[in-house]
C-alpha cells in the first residue's frame, strides 16, 4: 500500500479530501478515462465546469478540439487514455496551486504506472512543468520529446500545446496537430525509431 493507497482505487481516486478549497468547489472527483492499457496517455491541467458536471476529462470546448485533433491523426477518443494533473475543479477555474498539484501528483504517478503507456502527451504548460520539473516554453517545444522519471522508472513525454490555446490563438493549431501526428508516430513504432537518445 502506498501513501496514496487510501484513496487510489487501482484506476482512479475516491474520497480524497487533501485540498480543502477543491473539496469545497468540486461536484465530484474527475478521474481519467480510456483504456488502462492505452499506448497514449494525455495529461491536461484540471477539470473545468463541464468536466465537473459530467465526471469526465476534456468534455467541453477543449475536449471538442482534442477529439477533432485525434480524428485528424486517425484516432478516436476511446483509443487513448485522458487524465488531468489535478482531479477536482478549482474555484472560478483558477489554476491549481502548487500545493494542489503536489497533493494530486502521486495519483498521476499511479495512473502512469498502471497504464504504462508508450508515450505520455502533456497538454499545455501545467502538466509539462509538473511532470518534467522544469520550466517549459510550450509553443516552441511542442512536438519535442523529454523523459519523465518516477521512482527509477522512465517514460517518454511528448509536449503538446493545450487544445484551448488553439481557440484563443488559431495560429497554435499547426503546433497542436503537428504534436499529435508526432505522438502517433512515436507510439506506433513502440517508441523506438525516433528515440535513440533515451
Ligand atoms: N478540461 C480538462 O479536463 N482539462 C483541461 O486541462 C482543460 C479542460
Amino acid at each position: 500500500m502506498t501513501e496514496d493507497g487510501d484513496c487510489w482505487t487501482g484506476t482512479g481516486v475516491a474520497n480524497c479530501e487533501r485540498c480543502p478549497a477543491l473539496v469545497e468547489s468540486r461536484s465530484r472527483i474527475v478521474n481519467g478515462v480510456g483504456p488502462t492499457d492505452a499506448d497514449l496517455l494525455f495529461v491536461g491541467e484540471a477539470p473545468g465546469a463541464n468536466e465537473d458536471e459530467q465526471g469526465e476529462p476534456f468534455v467541453g470546448r477543449s475536449g471538442d478540439v482534442l477529439d477533432e485533433g485525434l480524428r485528424t491523426v486517425g484516432l478516436a477518443r476511446q483509443d487513448v487514455r485522458i487524465t488531468n494533473c489535478v482531479r477536482c475543479r478549482p474555484p472560478e477555474n483558477r489554476d491549481p496551486t502548487t500545493d494542489e498539484r503536489a497533493n494530486c501528483r502521486g495519483y498521476l504517478d499511479q495512473e502512469i504506472r498502471t497504464v504504462d503507456p508508450e508515450l505520455v502527451v502533456t497538454l499545455g504548460k501545467v502538466p509539462a512543468e509538473l511532470l518534467l520539473d522544469r520550466s517549459v516554453a510550450v509553443t516552441s517545444e511542442a512536438g519535442d520529446i523529454d523523459e519523465l522519471v518516477v521512482d527509477g522508472d522512465s517514460w517518454r513525454v511528448l509536449l503538446c500545446v493545450h487544445p484551448a490555446a488553439t481557440l484563443y490563438d488559431p495560429s497554435q493549431q499547426e503546433a497542436f496537430e503537428g504534436a499529435l501526428e508526432a505522438a502517433v508516430g512515436y507510439a506506433g513504432d513502440g517508441g523506438q525509431s525516433k528515440l535513440g537518445e533515451f
